[in-house]
C-alpha cells in the first residue's frame, strides 16, 4: 500500500484536482489529506454533469468512504470551509487539526487592498496576512474556537496510523512550485512553501514516509496574478489556442504560455517527483479527447507525452484527456 503525495509543477491551476479526486476512487485511500497555503487555492472537479469547485476541502472528497482532513501548516477560513461541507454533503468525514490556523476579518481586510493585492496580485483570501500573524505568533488557531470543535482531530497522528494500517493514503497539494515562498519567482509567490516537502510538512508527514510523488503539469504553462511568465502568449493568442481561462477563485483571466521544459525540469528536481501526470492533452490535441487508453492517442499526442518522459527522465503516468473525473489514462502498473 501506498502513499502519494499530488503537487503542482508549475504556478498552480495545472488541474490537480481533477487528478486528485480520480486517484481518491480509484486507489480508494482511506485518508486524504490537504496541504498548502490555504483557501487561496481553488479546485473545479466536475463529476459527470456535476460542478464543484472547493477552496478548503481536499478535492478527494468524491470518494465517499474517504475521510478527508486539513493538515494543521493551513489557514482555513471557518465559513468557507462549511460551506462547503454542507453544499457537498462531506458532514461526519470532513476535519481539520487544531492548530490549522484561522483567517479573520482583519486578514481578509489587510489582503484586499495595497502591496499585497496590487503589487503581488493575492487572491485577496486572508490567507497571506494570516500567515504573516502566524510566524508573528499572533494568530488564532483552530483551537481557539469552539465552533470548530466538533471537526478537530489530531491529523499527524490520524494520517500515520492510516498509512501504518497499510492503507493508501493520497496527500493533496495546493498551488504550484513556483508559487512557492522558498523556491518560486519571489515576491511574486504565495504565503508558504508549496513544493512536496513543505506540502508534507503541513500535514506532519516525515519524508520517510512517502512512497510517490506526482508533479502535475498541464499541457500548456497558466498563471494567474502578477510576476515573470516567460514567452507569455498574447491574450489573443492564448484565446486562439484555446488556452485561455479564468481563475477559480478570483475569476481572473489566466496568462499563458507553452509548455515550459526548464521549468518542469526543476520542478522534478524541487519535489522529487517519481511520476509525471500531464493534464488537459485534449486542449493540445482535440482528437485526444476522453480517451481512456494510451494505445489510443494519435501519433502527435503520444509523441509529445515521450518527449516530455525523454525530457524530464520521469514516466508519465497519468494523462488527462477531458473535464470530468474519468477522462483519464492511467499506466501505472
Ligand atoms: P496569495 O497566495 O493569495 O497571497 O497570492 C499570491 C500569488 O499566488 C498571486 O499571484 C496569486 O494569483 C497566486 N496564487 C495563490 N494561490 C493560487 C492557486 O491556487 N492557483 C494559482 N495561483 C495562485
Ligand atoms: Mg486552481
Amino acid at each position: 500500500m501506498t502513499s502519494t503525495v499530488v503537487v503542482g509543477g508549475f504556478f498552480g491551476d495545472e488541474g490537480k484536482g481533477k487528478i486528485i479526486s480520480y486517484l481518491a476512487i480509484k486507489d480508494n485511500p482511506k485518508v486524504i489529506v490537504r496541504g498548502g497555503a490555504g483557501p487561496n487555492a481553488g479546485h473545479t472537479i466536475k463529476d459527470g454533469d456535476k460542478v464543484y469547485k472547493v477552496r478548503m476541502l481536499p478535492s478527494g472528497f468524491l470518494n465517499k468512504d474517504a475521510k478527508v482532513m486539513i493538515g494543521p501548516g493551513v489557514v482555513i477560513n471557518p465559513e468557507v470551509l462549511q460551506k462547503e461541507i454542507d453544499d457537498f454533503g462531506v458532514s461526519g468525514r470532513a476535519f481539520i487539526d487544531k492548530h490549522c490556523g484561522v483567517i479573520e476579518e482583519t486578514h481578509l481586510a489587510r489582503d484586499s487592498k495595497g502591496e499585497l493585492k496590487e503589487k503581488i496580485g493575492s487572491t485577496g483570501s486572508g490567507t497571506g496576512p494570516a500567515n504573516a500573524d502566524r510566524a508573528m505568533r499572533v494568530l488564532n488557531l483552530a483551537k481557539d474556537f469552539d465552533s470548530l470543535s466538533s471537526i478537530i482531530v489530531d491529523v499527524p497522528a490520524e494520517v500515520i496510523y492510516s498509512k501504518d494500517k497499510y492503507e493508501n493514503l493520497l496527500v493533496e497539494g495546493t498551488q504550484g512550485s513556483f508559487l512557492s515562498l522558498w523556491h518560486g519567482t519571489y515576491p511574486f509567490v504565495t504565503s508558504k512553501d508549496v513544493t512536496a516537502s513543505g506540502i508534507c510538512a503541513d500535514i506532519g508527514l516525515g519524508p520517510t514516509k512517502v512512497d510517490e510523488v506526482i508533479v502535475v503539469f498541464k499541457s500548456y504553462v497558466t498563471r494567474v496574478g502578477t510576476g515573470p511568465l516567460d514567452k507569455e502568449l498574447s491574450l489573443e493568442e492564448a484565446e486562439k489556442k484555446g488556452w485561455s481561462e479564468f481563475g477559480t477563485v478570483t475569476g481572473r483571466q489566466r496568462r499563458a504560455a507553452d509548455f515550459d521544459f526548464d521549468l518542469a525540469r526543476r520542478a522534478i528536481m524541487l519535489n522529487g517527483a517519481t511520476q509525471i501526470s500531464i493534464t488537459k492533452l485534449d486542449v493540445l490535441f482535440t482528437d485526444c479527447a476522453g480517451k481512456t487508453s494510451y494505445n489510443e492517442l494519435s501519433d502527435d499526442a503520444k509523441a509529445f507525452i515521450k518527449n516530455i518522459e525523454d525530457e524530464l527522465n520521469t514516466p508519465v503516468t497519468i494523462i488527462g484527456t477531458g473535464p470530468t473525473v474519468n477522462d483519464v489514462i492511467d499506466r501505472r502498473s
